[in-house]
């Protein structure tokens, strides 16, 4: 009787420790704490925009490694890069996944997984894991050429991998939503940061954004019969230097060093706090490459000085809208309209076509940046990322182009 009762005391013992097993595998939680919810919880009422964002560059920016988020060729005769005469890097697509060979002499010296993908709009660039640390692959995706190229800031000579470029918490920030960093100092850029990497969470997501939204997802679901929004905060209801800094997180220049992570930011913060005063000081507008920098670059345009305007004066964050320049045209001509006179002097000179499409190339014009170049297979010259300028103006260089060019 004795037995019988301690093996059915030990089988239920078994049975819960399955049960927490099961439960704790089947619902992790959210990385971040219970204060998030992911994504995945504000489909059920945001469908439509849910929908929409999925096609968006944030929502892109960062994935796992694999056939649909790696857009380079590993067709044979496109997927080697030649070094040099002894040296060459072959991009193979084996059973166990996708991954960069180096081969010198023809003899396997390193492979790597493409584990995790940034980007997906001018380039793709591709991490890999070894240990608890990230490392960038050497080889690049640069979209406008459909050709695998050197990393950005990667000279030819990268047999020394992968030392040339660990990766650091700085870049996880800005490309994605979260990940744990060990030993847990924000302070430090040291790039080899060691990562839990169970906690990396893809993509730039809703909550990236809006801050955490459990107990906004929890009332509504409660509350159908509110209309109105609970414990979230409403982007309207920020002053304009807070709606900034919903986009100068990431929009604003990288800090080498930060008083605190970014991942902590939600809206409602003042950005400046998480950064040095003399970072913020620094800032010289006249020489900020086009890249990485729309915040400042806006802020020193006349549009932007004599009028409220927003990132999202132009920007509906929720859709893809690259390339649509008749759509910003429209959010040029909601300020400068014809009856208006700060409509363009240029006007007379122009075809009503010519003016509908193309506000933003001649005075966004896309710049060069300095601060991405890459290397091409078989070109000798490096080759740069055209970015447009966010500083809004008169470019009388650029204007004279197009005028030869359209009219
Ligand atoms: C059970 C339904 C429900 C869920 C789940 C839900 N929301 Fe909402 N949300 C609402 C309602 C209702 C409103 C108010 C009407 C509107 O703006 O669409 C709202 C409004 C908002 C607003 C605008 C707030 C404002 O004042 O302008 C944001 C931002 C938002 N939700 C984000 C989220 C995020 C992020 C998630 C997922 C973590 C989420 N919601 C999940 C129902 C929900
Ligand atoms: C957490 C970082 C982060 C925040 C916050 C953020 N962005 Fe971005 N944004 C990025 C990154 C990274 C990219 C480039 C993604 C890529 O191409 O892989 C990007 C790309 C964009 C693009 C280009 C889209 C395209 O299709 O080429 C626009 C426009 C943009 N962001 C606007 C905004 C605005 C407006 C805000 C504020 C409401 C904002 N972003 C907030 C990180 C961020
Ligand atoms: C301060 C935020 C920030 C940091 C730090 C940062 N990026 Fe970015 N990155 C951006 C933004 C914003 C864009 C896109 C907008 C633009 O072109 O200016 C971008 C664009 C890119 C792109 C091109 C994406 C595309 O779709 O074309 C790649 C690749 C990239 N970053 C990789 C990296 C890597 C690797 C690191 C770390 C070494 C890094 N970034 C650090 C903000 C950041
Ligand atoms: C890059 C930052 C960013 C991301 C990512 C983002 N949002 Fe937004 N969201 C904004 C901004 C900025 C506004 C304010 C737009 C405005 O009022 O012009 C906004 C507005 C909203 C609103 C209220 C107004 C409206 O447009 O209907 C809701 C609801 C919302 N977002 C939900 C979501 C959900 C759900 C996701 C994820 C699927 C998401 N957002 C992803 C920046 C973001
Ligand atoms: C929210 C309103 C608003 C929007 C939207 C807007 N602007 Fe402006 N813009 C202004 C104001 C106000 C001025 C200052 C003009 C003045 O005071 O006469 C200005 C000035 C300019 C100037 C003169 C700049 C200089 O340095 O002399 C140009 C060019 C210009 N805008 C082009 C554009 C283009 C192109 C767009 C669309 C991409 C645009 N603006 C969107 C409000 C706006
Ligand atoms: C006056 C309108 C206007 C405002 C305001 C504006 N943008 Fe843009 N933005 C544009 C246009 C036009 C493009 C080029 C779009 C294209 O060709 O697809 C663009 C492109 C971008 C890109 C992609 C750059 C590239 O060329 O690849 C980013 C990132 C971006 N904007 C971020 C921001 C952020 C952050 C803010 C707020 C600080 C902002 N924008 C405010 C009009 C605007
Ligand atoms: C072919 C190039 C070109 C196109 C396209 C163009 N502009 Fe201009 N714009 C110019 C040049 C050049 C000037 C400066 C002319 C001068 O000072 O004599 C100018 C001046 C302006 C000014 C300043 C006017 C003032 O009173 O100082 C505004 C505002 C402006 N443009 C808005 C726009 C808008 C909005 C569009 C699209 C509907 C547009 N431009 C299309 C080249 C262009």
């Amino acid at each position: 009787m004795r037995k019988a009762i301690i093996i059915t005391g030990i089988c239920v013992i078994i049975l819960m420790v399955a049960w927490l097993q099961f439960y704790h595998n089947s619902a992790p939680g959210d990385p971040r704490g219970t204060a998030y919810a992911g994504s995945a919880a504000c489909v059920k009422c945001h469908s439509g925009i849910y929908n929409s964002y999925v096609h968006t560059a944030h929502y892109m920016a960062s994935a796992p490694g694999n056939g649909n988020t790696v857009h380079g060729n590993f067709a044979k005769g496109f997927n080697v890069f030649d070094i040099n005469k002894t040296q060459k890097a072959v991009m193979e697509k084996l059973d166990s996944g996708l991954f960069q060979t180096y081969y010198q002499n023809g003899k396997v010296k390193e492979r790597h997984r493409f584990d995790i993908v940034f980007g997906a709009v001018k380039g793709e660039t591709y991490l890999y894991w070894q240990g608890n640390k990230l490392f960038q692959l050497p080889l690049s995706y640069f979209s406008a050429q459909h050709q695998w190229s050197t990393s950005p800031g990667l000279g030819s000579n990268f047999m020394d991998y992968p030392q040339a470029r660990s990766i650091g918490i700085r870049c996880m920030e800005c490309h994605t939503s979260y990940i744990n960093y060990l030993p847990g100092k924000a302070q430090e850029l040291s790039g080899t940061e060691e990562f839990d990497k169970t906690s990396l969470i893809y993509s730039i997501d809703c909550e990236r954004c809006h801050g955490p939204g459990a107990q906004h997802a929890d009332f509504q679901s409660s509350n159908p019969q509110v209309k109105t929004a609970r414990f979230i905060t409403g982007y309207k209801s920020l002053t304009r230097s807070q709606k900034l800094d919903m986009c100068a997180v990431c929009h604003s220049g990288k800090p080498e060093v930060m008083l605190r992570s970014s991942f902590e930011f939600v809206p409602g913060d003042t950005f400046a706090k998480f950064k040095l005063p003399d970072f913020v000081k620094k800032i010289d507008t006249t020489q900020l490459d086009v890249h990485g920098n729309q915040v400042q670059l806006l802020q020193s345009s006349k549009c932007y000085i004599n009028s409220s305007m927003d990132c999202s004066t132009c920007h509906n964050v929720h859709q893809n809208s690259r390339g649509e320049s008749a759509l910003y045209t429209q959010k040029c001509l909601s300020c400068h309209n014809s009856p208006n006179h700060t409509y363009c002097k240029m006007a007379g000179q122009l075809s009503a076509v010519v003016l509908k499409r193309n506000c933003i190339s001649c005075h966004m014009p896309a710049l060069t940046t300095k601060a991405i170049s890459v290397q091409v297979a078989g070109k000798m010259a490096p080759v740069n990322f055209f970015v447009h300028t966010h500083r809004i103006a008169i470019y009388p260089q650029q204007a004279k182009t197009i005028m030869a060019h359209v009219n």
